[in-house]
């Protein structure tokens, strides 16, 4: 399909408007486009485009057509361009994060978890594992799975909707290695929690994980102020979530320092029935559910057509909610120290204010039908409708404790708690991660969604194994048989997200037959090759240069080892002042022998180097 050369609608693709009008890109890169998409641009319309960027369409309208017509605006524009063409370490920033989550759950993360379930059934008891153990799993799904890619998203989309930049998109890559460095350190000192240095080593692990959220919150703070944007509901719910995200990272730091520390199992055990859970609180429900929400708010009405939430509720959700999450946090301690059984028992009333906050949220989009948009062809709308109902099983599930502990005469039931728990990080959080994954990566990426898999296997093998695990580990206390049968769902839940990983990657790295047509992994064949450009980069772009290369005693760029590696990291400015090649003579000579696309098809006007000037970006969203 091509578009009118001036025709554009609000269901023009933005694929066909590229291919027809390239310069137009100009103006998307400065809504937040830019580096998204892939080199084709996403197969998304003009609609859905303002709708999830926050522009009106209007203004998107006038400006494009502002690009088409107007030659001063234009050029313009191809200036603008050819900038953007340089690539830059915020354009895809989520990767190396969504990578190193996806490595953490396939390993430490699932994987452990089926391990320690092996455990489990093999002992026939939930403490045939140590809590060290069942820590140092937590630890590493929390920060390693969801962290790491709540902070790839984070970094990645909100500067975008925010219509600025990353600030010092260095320093957020640096966040990246602490985490790897923190959660590294901390899961060997809780699994050598007996030697001598485990606590040391957990100390500095702590602290670099402290410093990590601390300075990726500080990136975030920074990037919002700097916009004019005007202070929502979702944004309240984003920054609730960032703060527990800090507060469960001390707190978890300070709690398992105490754990390793422990003199004894008395004080060991003493200091789990005291902290452990409120700790989970502030994980599960403070940064999980509240940055789902936050982002469900801003993006589902965009992407599915789900109704907006309208501000005054999106405030009262977000007031019952916070009250909730500090009631619980604070409840089940002050009962622990206290030995006043009225405080465990109000922690009823969290546990049904939970509910009724997300019911808020989520109730308007009445997910129990069909998702209004884009239709039974979407993959991830059954993942994020199914996940909502996980979310208001482990709420029900909460509630009936009570119910529970007088049918089974247990007081406190740890395979019915861990169900519950189950329910919500895998059937809510790690499902909508999924859900969200398999839809915004191939966005990114600019991957049209017929080419890709519905992931039924997947959805499958999670939903039941998360079943499963809920089912059979509440059966326990029932029947010491299921202990045997357990861990079937470790396996299962596995495979679900080794299959959904080994596709995100494919996705994500352009892989087999998601490698894109003309796809060079560098963006878009620049006008001119330049002196910052990186030597694999110009070399994508045209491969003809390798004799020019060599001919310049550039020999090793024939080392396909050197080419994948150093080539990628050093400009052509770089590698002539290493050797001492005279640069302007080597641009010269690149440029001459370069293969340029026939410009019969490129409108024919003298460049022209005038400012920008087709409208001003829109930075507030009121
Ligand atoms: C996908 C497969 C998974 C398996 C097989 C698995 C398995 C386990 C097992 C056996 C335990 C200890 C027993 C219990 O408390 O019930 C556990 C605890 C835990 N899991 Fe997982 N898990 C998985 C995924 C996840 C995910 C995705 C998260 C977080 C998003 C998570 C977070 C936790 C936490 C925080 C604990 C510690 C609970 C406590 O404080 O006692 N798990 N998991």
């Amino acid at each position: 399909m091509t578009i009118d050369k001036v025709d554009v609608d609000p269901n023009s693709l933005l694929s066909d408007l590229f291919r027809e009008h390239p310069e137009t890109r100009a103006v998307f890169n400065r809504y937040g486009l830019r580096g998204c998409g892939g080199d084709h641009g996403p197969a998304e319309s003009l609609a859905f485009f303002a709708e999830a960027h926050g522009v009106p369409l209007d203004q998107l309208l006038a400006e494009i057509h502002q690009v088409i017509r107007d030659p001063v605006a234009r050029e313009a524009a191809r200036t603008q361009l050819a900038e953007d063409q340089r690539p830059r370490l915020a354009d895809a920033i989520y990767q190396p994060f969504f990578l190193a989550g996806l490595a953490v759950i396939v390993t430490v993360g699932a994987a452990w978890g089926a391990w320690l379930l092996v455990k489990i059934g093999w002992t026939g008891t939930f403490t045939g594992v140590t809590i060290h153990e069942v820590n140092a799993h937590g630890h590493a799904q929390i920060m390693g799975w969801v962290g790491l890619f709540i902070m790839g998203f984070a970094c990645q989309a909100f500067p975008r909707m925010w219509q600025v930049d990353l600030p010092a998109p260095r320093l957020a890559l640096l966040t990246w290695w602490f985490m790897l460095a923190g959660i590294a350190a901390r899961s060997t000192a809780m699994m050598a929690s007996e030697t001598a240095w485990a606590s040391g080593l957990h100390r500095a692990g702590a602290a670099v994980e402290i410093a990590a959220v601390a300075v990726f919150i500080g990136l975030l703070t920074t990037a919002f102020f700097s916009s004019r944007i005007r202070m929502q509901p979702y944004v309240g719910f984003v920054f609730a979530a960032l703060v527990c995200f800090l507060i469960q990272t001390v707190y978890s730091s300070w709690h398992i320092g105490q754990l390793i520390a422990a003199p004894t199992r008395d004080a060991l055990l003493q200091q789990v029935a005291m902290f452990q859970a409120s700790l989970r609180d502030i994980q599960i429900h403070g940064l999980g559910l509240m940055m789902i929400l936050g982002v469900g708010i801003r993006m589902f009405p965009a992407i599915f057509g789900l109704p907006e939430t309208p501000d005054r509720r999106g405030w009262t959700a977000l007031g019952v909610l916070l009250a909730a999450i500090g009631l619980e946090v604070f409840l089940l301690p002050a009962y622990q120290m206290t030995g006043n059984r009225n405080l465990a028992y109000g922690m009823l009333l969290p546990w049904m204010m939970l509910p009724v906050g997300a019911g808020l949220i989520v109730g308007p989009w009445r997910l129990w039908r069909p998702l209004p948009e884009p239709g039974r062809s979407d993959r991830s709308g059954k993942f994020i409708r199914v996940a909502f109902a996980w979310l208001f099983l482990s709420f029900g599930m909460l509630l009936l404790l009570p119910v529970y502990q007088a049918a089974s005469g247990i007081a406190f039931s740890h395979a019915y708690y861990g169900a519950v728990r189950h329910a919500i990080t895998v059937g809510f959080i790690s499902m909508m991660i999924v859900g969200m994954g398999a839809k915004v990566v191939p966005t990114l990426r600019g991957i049209e969604p017929d080419r890709l898999p519905a992931l039924w296997p997947t959805f499958v093998l999670l939903n039941v194994g998360c079943f499963w695990r809920v089912a059979s580990q509440v059966m326990t206390d029932w029947l010491p048989v299921f202990y045997g049968v357990v861990a079937v769902s470790g396996l299962l839940e596995w495979t679900a997200l080794v299959l959904w990983a080994a596709h995100l990657c494919a996705v994500m790295r352009g892989w087999g037959k998601y490698r894109q047509e003309g796809d060079t992994g560098w963006g878009p064949v620049p006008d001119q090759i330049e002196a910052e450009h990186r030597v694999a980069a110009v070399l994508a772009w045209h491969p003809e240069l390798e004799p020019v290369f060599v001919e310049h005693g550039f020999e090793l760029i024939r080392n396909p080892v050197l080419r994948r590696t150093v080539a990628r990291q050093v400009t052509l400015q770089q590698v002539c002042r290493m050797k001492g090649v005279d640069l302007d003579a080597f641009l010269e000579a690149l440029r001459r022998s370069r293969q340029v696309p026939d410009p019969a098809g490129c409108p024919a006007e003298p460049p022209r180097l005038v400012p920008l000037n087709v409208g001003t970006p829109r930075r507030s969203e009121d």
